[in-house]
């Protein structure tokens, strides 16, 4: 094989592992030891035939939308914990040190949220409560999903969190 055609080859090869979508992978690790942190908030998904108030705002109304499907649309109590160690940055919304930061608890489902900071910037991951990561069992699992709120609306997810204390509308 002459040089120039083992150099295509070369490239046609590596072309062809770039062209494979890449699996959906949480980007946060599994902290094992959630459930000793604080609750810091009872909240919940709203079932798919919640009614909004009309002047709900946008980010509220997409972010009930994502997860109506959780558990066949009938809702779930979500649970915030948070990194005992991180309490103080949670509650200006950061800037956070790095590790493991908060986990929102979709109960009736099992499944597990997490926001880990490194260097500072926020990283998503969904797990199964045993620690499984279930980020490509739905579109709205990964992590550039997560992203698309978490980081993208920076007037209300300050830091990548976005519970407190901005959004005081999501406590009953
Ligand atoms: C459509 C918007 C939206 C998307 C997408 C989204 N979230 Fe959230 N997230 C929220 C909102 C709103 C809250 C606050 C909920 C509350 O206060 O009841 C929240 C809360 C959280 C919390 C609790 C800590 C905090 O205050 O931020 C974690 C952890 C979290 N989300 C992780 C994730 C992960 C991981 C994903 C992707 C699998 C994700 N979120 C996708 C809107 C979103």
């Amino acid at each position: 094989m002459n040089r120039a055609k083992g150099l295509l080859t070369m490239f046609l090869f590596v072309a062809a592992f770039i062209a494979v979508p890449a699996k959906a992978e949480s980007i946060a690790s599994f902290p094992k030891d959630f459930l000793d942190w604080p609750v810091v908030k009872e909240s919940v998904n709203l079932p798919a035939d919640a009614v909004l108030p009309p002047d709900t705002s946008l980010f509220i109304q997409e972010s009930v939308r994502a997860y109506s499907w959780i558990n066949n649309g009938l809702g779930s109590p979500l649970t915030i914990r948070v990194h005992p160690n991180k309490l103080a940055e949670y509650r200006t919304h950061g800037p956070y040190s790095d590790g493991p930061t908060a986990v929102a608890v979709s109960e009736a489902q099992g499944i597990v949220w997490v926001t880990e900071h490194i260097g500072g910037e926020a990283v998503y991951g969904s797990y199964n409560r045993q620690g499984k990561d279930i980020s490509h069992q739905h579109p709205s699992l990964q992590p550039t999903f997560c992203q698309s709120c978490h980081t993208t609306y920076k007037d209300i997810c300050i830091n990548g969190t976005c519970a407190e204390p901005v959004l005081d509308v999501y406590s009953e």
